[in-house]
């Protein structure tokens, strides 16, 4: 398997990834709006890191990943979705992929991570170190993220000390 970055350069490999990861999302989130994923997946404001396989044919297979949005100035990114395929869950996958988005937010210079976790998914934040209780100061997220119903606004702390990946 691999990790890595992508975002909508206009380049067919990083949109073929981009749609593999889409699919991803739609099955997963049934709850999601296709249209909305699709928008934000391929909005150029977003990144997303992704899981791939390669199968037999030696073709990389998207298994998951997490797409989010870097706030540069603010110093946060939120995450929009986050999924692995059915048939990969529950391996340890999902905890290394949230170990290499934090990897790679840090390194963004950023210091939080937001998301409004679906209820179902609270218990698995939990365990990648993401609390309920909001230190980030409000002036900085207001207005950049809508908490609804269904969901609860989660918050995992960055140390720029702290090595992710080992
Ligand atoms: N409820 C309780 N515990 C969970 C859940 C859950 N829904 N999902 C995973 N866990 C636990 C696992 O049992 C494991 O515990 P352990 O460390 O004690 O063994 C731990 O969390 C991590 O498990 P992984 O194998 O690393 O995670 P996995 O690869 O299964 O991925 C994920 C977790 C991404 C939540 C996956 O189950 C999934 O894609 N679910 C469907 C989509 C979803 O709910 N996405 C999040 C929606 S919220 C959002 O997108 C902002």
């Amino acid at each position: 398997v691999k990790f890595q970055v992508v975002r909508n350069d206009s380049k067919r490999e990083s949109l073929m990834l981009l749609l593999g990861l889409k699919n991803v999302f739609v099955r997963q989130l049934p709850n999601m709006p296709k249209p909305y994923v699709t928008r934000l997946v391929f909005d150029r404001k977003h990144e997303s890191t992704i899981l791939t396989k390669c199968t037999s044919s030696r073709e990389y297979v998207v298994m998951g990943g997490c797409c989010y949005r870097p706030f540069l100035e603010e110093r946060f990114a939120e995450i929009a979705f986050l999924a692995i395929s059915d048939s990969e869950q529950v391996r340890g996958y999902g905890t290394r992929l949230m170990a290499y988005t934090k990897e790679r937010t840090k390194e963004l210079g950023l210091t939080h991570i937001l998301t409004c976790a679906d209820n179902n998914a609270v218990p698995y934040f939990k365990k990648q170190g993401f609390s309920k209780t909001i230190t980030l100061e409000k002036e900085r997220w207001q207005g950049y993220i809508k908490d609804y119903d269904g969901v609860t606004l989660m918050e995992c702390v960055l140390n720029p000390k702290v090595d992710y990946l080992n």
